[in-house]
């Protein structure tokens, strides 16, 4: 199990107390539900890699009957949102310092949100660190499993051939309607990377994707690229992405 924080508006929690304090009488532990932590609530959003913060603390100040979930790998950046948050009182923000890729794959339920929001992501430009990326093919379905039906996904980077590769495979997405958005979003910069490149003038690709209802999460490049078992009994999980000639 891998090390993961949780920031509840009153009390931090890890998430090994909380699978103890949820496991069923069969010894099972559950899921984390983001929603049985933080009851109630219109809808979901959550951002992966929130930095500082600036779009949740906003968001969840304004939009109280909305409930929010940040996800951040960095210690010093979740405790420094975790306690504004706290000294804000706000109590519809549960964050998490945890690797995304890993309470995705392993932890969150699907279909929770309504919208996602990426922002300037690490764009891992090292053949074999791509695996680390959020928008590589198999890594997409996890984040696009997060969505709900009709869900949005929201994108932005300025490493615009980052940002053309995550197009392309976005686009090549059978379920998925993908918008560039032309100029800064209607609310502004969202997070400090964003309002820090628009002083400074830098081009910034920004997406905005939707899930059409009824549509299947799973990109079919990642289908293609599971291959899993082996002859000898050996369970091989290999991603169309891994190539062997790493640079
Ligand atoms: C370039 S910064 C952008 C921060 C913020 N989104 C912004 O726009 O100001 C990328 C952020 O993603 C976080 N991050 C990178 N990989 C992550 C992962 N696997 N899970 C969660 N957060 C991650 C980093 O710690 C960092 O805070």
């Amino acid at each position: 199990m891998q090390s993961v924080q949780l920031a509840l508006p009153d009390r931090d929690l890890s998430l090994a107390t909380l699978l103890a304090e949820r496991a069923t009488s069969s010894g099972e532990a559950a899921l984390l539900d983001p929603r049985a932590l933080l009851p109630g609530g219109a809808a979901w959003e959550v951002e992966i890699g929130f930095g500082k913060g600036r779009y949740l603390l906003a968001s969840a100040a304004a939009r109280p009957k909305d409930r929010f979930l940040g996800i951040e790998i960095a210690g010093e950046y979740y405790r420094l949102a975790r306690d504004r948050a706290r000294r804000r009182g706000l109590g519809n923000l549960l964050l998490a310092r945890a690797d995304a890729i890993y309470l995705l794959a392993a932890l969150l339920p699907r279909g929770l949100a309504r919208r996602v929001h990426v922002y300037f992501p690490d764009p891992w430009p090292k053949t074999r660190h791509h695996k680390r990326r959020l928008f590589d093919p198999e890594t997409l379905d996890l984040l696009l499993g997060l969505l709900a039906a009709d869900g949005e996904l929201f994108f932005a980077t300025d490493h615009l051939a980052y940002g053309e590769l995550v197009e392309a495979i976005l686009a090549s997405h059978p379920g998925l309607d993908v918008t560039r958005w032309q100029g800064p979003w209607p609310d502004g910069a969202r997070t400090n990377y964003e309002a820090k490149y628009l002083v400074e003038g830098r081009p910034i690709r920004r997406l905005v994707v939707r899930l059409r209802p009824g549509a299947e999460p799973v990109h079919p490049a990642g289908l293609v690229g599971l291959a899993v078992g082996a002859p000898d009994g050996e369970l091989v999980l290999r991603g169309a992405s891994d190539s062997p000639t790493d640079e």
